[in-house]
């Protein structure tokens, strides 16, 4: 079974430019992409200060467009995962009137980065958006149009990057690396990953539950509500024998939140380093407690997760696998040996009660200008 290999860089910006030409009439000024991502490990850990280690994928968001002089944003998007090319067109924000969420919903993440753009006033613009980054399958494609906006709006005037790991990931990726974030301090370093012996196989599931967008803001307030508890600002203060003595202070389902953020910010550590020696096997391990921390712990994995996990768990040649993301649904995570990503596949899809994709890419590069 062959995973699907992402178009290049190249050949989504043609079909971007030839969409913007029939549509606009005139050749695109500007052209920016910017990655989806994976997390190798550290989840539910970025809104805790805590640790993450993402990478970023092959899968990209391309934008290509033009100021324009009336005041206006319109866009098109012919990507790939909408069904038919979809159109929109709105007015710049004003003091008076800021800009609505609506239909399409893709286009939100694009009117939050302009209303909230730092640099003012804004030129309108025309703009086609093209991508190849799965909708809705926890490889952070709203992160990435997010991004390729940012990076769009800052070739159109000056201004200053921030975020956190979804958003710092799809910035400051950089080919054959992993990127170790350090939430609190937003301080990175890069942890080499480009191995030609080494591959990551990501599956989708390819179900969301409705529970993800739901419970995510749970958990983040049962988190803070511990770290409260124990007097400490975030969890990324707390020691696991401090939360440990600390245990009646808290609920049984605070407590277990907060291990795994906890055990989680910890592991992150030990895996950037264990990724930095080579020992894939540690790193292996530390992504299998990771995912039982998650599923057992903070109750964010999901039957379908958990079979893809265990299915390439049983494979020869697999180092570790985890559910990556937010959860409820979306990708796992497996790093194993290139030789045996082809096995790999064929008996995850086997023992998957559902129907699952499957995407191999190497870390690749953060936001890009692209020229034109
Ligand atoms: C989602 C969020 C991220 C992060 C992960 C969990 O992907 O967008 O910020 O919290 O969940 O690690």
């Amino acid at each position: 079974m062959a995973a699907w290999r992402p178009p290049q860089v190249e050949e989504l910006l043609a079909e971007a430019r030839r969409a913007f030409l029939e549509e606009f009439g005139a050749e695109p000024e500007l052209a920016v992409s910017a990655p989806g991502r994976v997390n190798l490990i550290g989840e539910h850990t970025d809104y805790n200060q805590g640790l993450v280690l993402p990478m970023a994928l092959e899968l990209v968001t391309i934008l290509v467009g033009s100021p324009r002089t009336d005041g206006l944003v319109s866009l098109l998007t012919t990507s790939k995962n909408a069904d038919e090319p979809q159109r929109l067109q709105f007015p710049l924000p004003t003091a008076q009137r800021s800009l609505e969420p609506g239909i399409p919903q893709w286009a939100n993440y694009v009117k939050g980065v302009i209303q909230h753009y730092p640099a003012a006033p804004l030129p309108g613009f025309s703009a086609v958006v093209v991508s190849s980054v799965p909708l809705g399958g926890g490889l952070s494609s709203s992160a990435s149009l997010e991004v390729a906006t940012y990076t769009f709006l800052q070739q159109l005037c000056p201004g200053v990057p921030c975020g956190i790991m979804d958003q710092l990931i799809a910035l400051l990726g950089q080919k054959g690396h992993a990127l170790l974030i350090d939430c609190r301090s937003l301080e990175t370093s890069l942890v080499p990953l480009s191995d030609p012996k080494l591959a990551v196989l990501i599956t989708n599931s390819n179900v969301r539950h409705s529970l993800a967008s739901s419970e995510y803001p749970i958990r983040r307030r049962q988190c803070e509500e511990v770290a409260q508890a124990l007097g400490k600002e975030s969890l990324r203060e707390v020691r696991l024998e401090e939360l440990e003595a600390g245990r009646e202070l808290m609920s049984k389902e605070g407590f277990r939140r907060a291990r795994h953020v906890v055990g989680e910010i910890r592991r992150t550590a030990q895996g950037a380093a264990a990724l930095s020696r080579g020992d894939y096997r540690a790193f292996g391990r530390l992504m299998v407690e990771s995912h039982y921390s998650l599923r057992d712990d903070y109750e964010v994995s999901c039957p379908e997760l958990d079979q893809l996990v265990e299915a390439a768990l049983s494979v020869p040649g697999v180092y570790g696998s985890r559910m990556t993301g937010g959860g409820f649904g979306g990708c796992t995570v497996t790093l194993l040996e290139a030789s045996a990503a082809s096995l790999a596949m064929h008996h995850i899809q086997e023992q998957y009660s559902g129907t699952a994709s499957f995407y191999l890419s190497q870390a690749a590069d953060g936001a890009q200008v692209l020229s034109l």
